[in-house]
């Protein structure tokens, strides 16, 4: 099974690393539009028909805490900028937007900030349900490793039958690194994103109690695969810290995990969730 969604996925994912900042005209066809608002970054994906990613943004970005927008116009800056991007590159229009919100907060201040930047909300969904939809999982968990939280879903047949949200992620990893390293904090993150594989062993006990936090909400819940998203799992050595510590379970690392979240909400149908997916073009 998680053969036929990597052959599903991973195009996708790669190509949405690989449009960062660029992107092409589409052939033809409708686009859907996905924006994240997220702790570390506002992403803005574009996708064709087939889910195929045809434009994307990324803004580093200090415009959400602890899943809520606090710079309400920094967020709206910030999307109608990289949608007026888009819009340039890709030589359309769009008139709509998908956005997600993290489980446990209010969906209103999402919606706000995309109707501000001048879009009409398409489809409003939480995370991890927009992933699960994406991946089509009929049961298992999704953490999503951002940068400012860890959020845990669980899905049964297909839906989200619990979620939670901590306070730990991928700042926390640099502001590690910085303390033990002695560096200043914009240097250790840029230290976690160039060289991850050498600065592993310093940050591996941040992880090790994310996997705890995670640990912690699967109490009581029956899974059978962890499944990745947040670009903090890009540090090489997350697929392993997380399959050592839940050695029952199968864990699932996508190609690009900084764009499985976002791609996802672009990607986003309702009952897309339950509907029933074939991961083959
Ligand atoms: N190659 C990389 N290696 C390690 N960490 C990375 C890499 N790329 C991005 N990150 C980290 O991933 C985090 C951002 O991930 P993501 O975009 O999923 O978070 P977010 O959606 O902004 O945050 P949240 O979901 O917590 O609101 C940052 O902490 C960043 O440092
Ligand atoms: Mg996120």
């Amino acid at each position: 099974m998680t053969k036929d969604i990597h052959a599903w996925l991973t195009p996708r994912l790669d190509r949405a690393a690989a449009l960062l900042g660029g992107g092409e005209r589409p052939v033809a066809g409708d686009l859907r539009l996905g924006i994240d608002l997220g702790t570390s970054d506002v992403v803005a994906i574009a996708v064709d028909a087939g889910d195929r990613p045809v434009g994307v943004e990324l803004e580093w970005a200090d415009v959400v805490r602890d899943g809520i927008v606090w710079d309400y116009f920094g967020a709206v800056g910030i999307v109608r900028k990289q949608v007026e991007s888009l819009q340039q590159r890709l030589g359309v229009r769009f008139e709509r937007a998908n956005t997600s919100f993290p489980p446990g907060t209010d969906p209103r201040i999402s919606v706000n900030v995309i109707e501000a930047a001048g879009l009409e909300v398409a489809e409003v969904i939480d995370e991890p349900s927009a992933v699960a939809g994406l991946l089509d999982i009929e049961s298992g968990a999704v953490v999503d490793i951002g940068g400012g939280t860890t959020g845990i879903a669980v899905v049964k047949d297909g839906r989200v039958v619990y979620s939670g949200d901590e306070p730990t992620g991928g700042h926390h990893v640099s502001l590690t690194l910085a303390g033990g390293r002695g560096i200043p904090l914009e240097e250790a993150e840029r230290l976690k994103r160039e060289r991850g594989a050498e600065i592993w062993p310093t940050v591996q006990a941040v992880f090790e109690k994310m996997a705890d936090i995670v640990r912690h909400h699967l109490r009581g819940h029956a899974v059978g695969t962890l499944y990745l998203s947040g670009g903090s799992c890009a540090l090489p050595g997350v697929r392993e810290l997380f399959a050592r510590e839940f050695p029952a379970l199968d864990v699932f690392l996508p190609s690009q995990p900084l764009f499985l979240t976002p791609l996802s909400i672009a990607a986003y149908r309702p009952g897309s969730a339950t509907a029933t997916k074939t991961y083959r073009e």
